[in-house]
């Protein structure tokens, strides 16, 4: 095998992605596998990739820990098994959000994170719209943030007069920029607080939402709460209770399904970053975006215009 053979390595978070990743790029689903052992530990497996430039696709959830455990195992087996280059695909990168100390006595998550990667092999990282641009100052290694958002802005279009994008907090203003230049619509602004993982609090508004149909958009859903203040300061606001809502990783854990269905949501639109198992959401693939990202990192062309422009 050698450098011209290009390999998907399919961690087990999100096989059905990884697959039609491999597929679409002209290849076999990849029979990599990752044994669990009784006590809980994981031991991955790598068809030989000797010589091959290799993107192992495994994003960090659900579920952080094994998740994070399976990829940094199966980079390692990736490297030493005499890979040319190891690329991690991660869709959905986790512990973004730990990006630096809130408080004293915290650690700085996405860099430990970060670190792990390079240590266990990976040459260079792509993510998917990925809660902070400083994960790329974060890592040693080159990152290449992609964007899902034309993918979800296309299943939002056709939306007409009348909306206005709304970013939940602060950290969400450029992203819903984004989606307003291509949805051609206003923004307007919650300032939201966190109290604590689970709990969120918003009141004050920047912005016109009265009689307009909001859509809500953030970089990730995993709790609803953020969803939830937001949508109580429009409807507060005046909005029209019809809200759509689009978010490119949709961790959900299961309270965020029961909040979410308590608001008069009328879409929600997810991409499969995260293996999605809830037919609450209307879930867009990222796979044409990871296919073409894929090619072109392997035939050394720029990536310009699928990157995140912040
Ligand atoms: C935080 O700043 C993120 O951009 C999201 O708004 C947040 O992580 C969503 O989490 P939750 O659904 O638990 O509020």
């Amino acid at each position: 095998m050698s450098r011209d053979d290009l390999r998907i390595v399919a961690g087990p978070a999100n096989r059905v992605l990884a697959d039609t990743v491999a597929r679409e790029l002209g290849g076999e689903p990849d029979p990599s596998a990752v044994e669990r052992f009784p006590d809980g530990e994981l031991r991955p497996w790598v068809r030989d990739v000797h010589g091959a430039d290799v993107y192992v696709v495994q994003p960090t959830g659900p579920g952080g820990g094994d998740s994070i455990v399976a990829l940094l195992l199966l980079l390692d087996a990736c490297h030493r098994a005499g890979a040319s280059r190891v690329t991690a695909v991660v869709p959905y990168f986790g512990y973004a959000r730990q990006d630096r100390r809130q408080h004293g006595g915290q650690a700085v998550g996405a860099r430990v994170i970060a670190d792990a990667l390079a240590t266990a092999g990976a040459e260079r990282l792509v993510v998917v719209d990925p809660h902070t641009p400083a994960l790329e100052a974060l890592c040693e290694i080159p990152v290449e943030m992609v964007t899902a958002v034309p993918v979800l802005a296309h299943g939002l279009a056709g939306t007409g007069d009348g909306f206005v994008v709304v970013a939940p907090d602060l950290g969400a203003v450029k992203l819903a920029e984004r989606y307003a230049a291509l949805l051609d619509t206003p923004v307007a602004i919650v300032r939201k607080h966190r109290e604590s993982g689970s709990s969120v609090h918003a009141k004050e508004l920047i912005g016109d939402v009265a009689d307009r149909r909001p859509i809500i958009v953030d970089d990730m859903i995993s709790t609803g709460g953020t969803i939830e203040a937001a949508a109580g300061v429009l409807l507060d606001h005046g909005a029209i209770p019809e809200i759509d809502v689009a978010a490119t990783h949709g961790p959900l854990v299961p309270s965020a399904i029961r909040r979410l269905h308590a608001l008069p949501i009328r879409r929600l639109l997810v991409t499969d970053s995260v293996a999605q198992h809830d037919a609450f959401a209307e879930v867009h693939t990222i796979a044409p975006l990871l296919t073409d990202t894929i090619r072109r990192l392997h035939e050394d062309k720029p990536l310009d215009d699928l990157l995140i422009r912040t």
